[in-house]
């Protein structure tokens, strides 16, 4: 399938693996992007500029097709040592940057210089306009729905994805809820250039974590995750269990009193516990609502095939077929 966004990141399928703390490591990426989609490195998961090189040059023996890098700015008192890691993205010879959770136009002159693509992560229109003036070459514009942060306006996809394709003009690709080749077909079909997906490539037989974290989503329904933070403004997405639940009774307790120290153990380092360790009640972990619409745990290849094969049927076939 040629779109805008494979012509822009010299790949064959629209489906990009979006970055996830302590899942976006080399053994996922390299595994997407050998299937044909973009896998993503995770750049705050290594934390040090040594250890992301240390991870790109892991996934370039994995894999000699592109891959990109992640790099999330936190709201956090004690920031990574950005320059650095942008640094050390140019010289790994990265070609695609995924920025996410601010304004990322400090970096842009020289990821552009480098001539490196960079695709910012928006959960508004406006953030997603604000990204295109400042030079970005594409958007990836997360609905409400998604796993991670989604924002403080609940815009689902229906109403976002076209509210993007009537103002953008930068191609995006659909972020939250997409799972198959329906999902694709939708998005393409509400102005997108490809999909974007987190939740559904974490149930991979190449997802380097533990197998509980698979079979969590697997057992999962669409009503199982719950909003966090949103007190704090930093709402996230996560799977219910037992530690969510006590840190959604802190914040009914606290009210707008809350504050981030209140739910410190249920939300700080607990991702190398859930994720390397498989132990699933240590804290909140994000999870999109589309763990109700997973029920296997396919290769990457597989699972990619799977959705090209049926966004093909659906456009030839079925849709084709209401026009006849
Ligand atoms: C476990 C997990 C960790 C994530 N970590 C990050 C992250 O560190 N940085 C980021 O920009 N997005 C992160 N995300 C968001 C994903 O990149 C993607 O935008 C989101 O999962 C899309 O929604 P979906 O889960 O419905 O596919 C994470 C998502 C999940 C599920």
């Amino acid at each position: 399938m040629k779109t805008r966004i494979t012509e822009l990141l010299g790949i064959e399928h629209p489906i990009i693996q979006g970055g996830m703390h302590f899942v976006g490591l080399a053994e996922l990426a390299a595994a997407v992007s050998n299937a044909g989609g973009l896998g993503i490195i995770t750049g705050l998961t290594q934390g040090t500029p040594e250890k992301l090189a240390n991870e790109i040059a892991r996934c370039k023996e994995m894999t000699d097709k592109p891959f990109g890098v992640n790099i999330t700015f936190l709201p956090t008192l004690t920031p990574p040592d950005y320059p650095a890691l942008f640094q050390t993205i140019i010289d790994g010879g990265i070609t695609v940057v995924e920025t996410a959770g601010n304004n990322p136009a400090q970096w842009l002159p020289m990821l552009k210089d480098a001539g490196i693509k960079v695709i910012h992560k928006c959960t508004a229109v406006r953030h997603a306009l604000k990204a295109q003036s400042i030079g970005c070459d594409a958007a990836s514009v997360d609905g409400f729905e998604c796993g991670g942060h989604p924002g403080e306006d609940d815009v689902p996809n229906f109403i976002l994805l076209p509210r993007a394709a009537d103002e953008l003009e930068i191609p995006f690709v659909a972020s939250g809820g997409m799972a198959d080749g329906r999902s694709l077909v939708g998005a393409l079909a509400m102005g997108a250039e490809g999909i974007n997906m987190g939740t559904r490539f974490i149930a991979t037989q190449e997802a380097p974590v533990h197998e509980k974290v698979k079979q969590a989503i697997v057992a999962a329904s669409e009503l199982d995750t719950r909003l966090v933070m949103r007190p704090l403004r930093n709402t996230e997405r996560v799977l219910a269990n037992p530690a969510v639940e006590r840190l959604l009774e802190k914040e009914k307790a606290l009210g707008a009193d809350l504050k981030f120290e209140d739910i410190i153990d249920e939300v700080a380092g607990v991702y190398p516990r859930i994720m390397q360790e498989g132990d699933m009640d240590a804290g909140a972990w994000s999870c999109g609502m589309v763990a109700g619409l997973i029920d296997d745990i396919p290769t990457v290849q597989e699972l990619i095939d799977n959705i090209m094969a049926e966004a093909d049927g659906i456009i030839n076939e079925r849709l084709r077929g209401f026009c006849a």
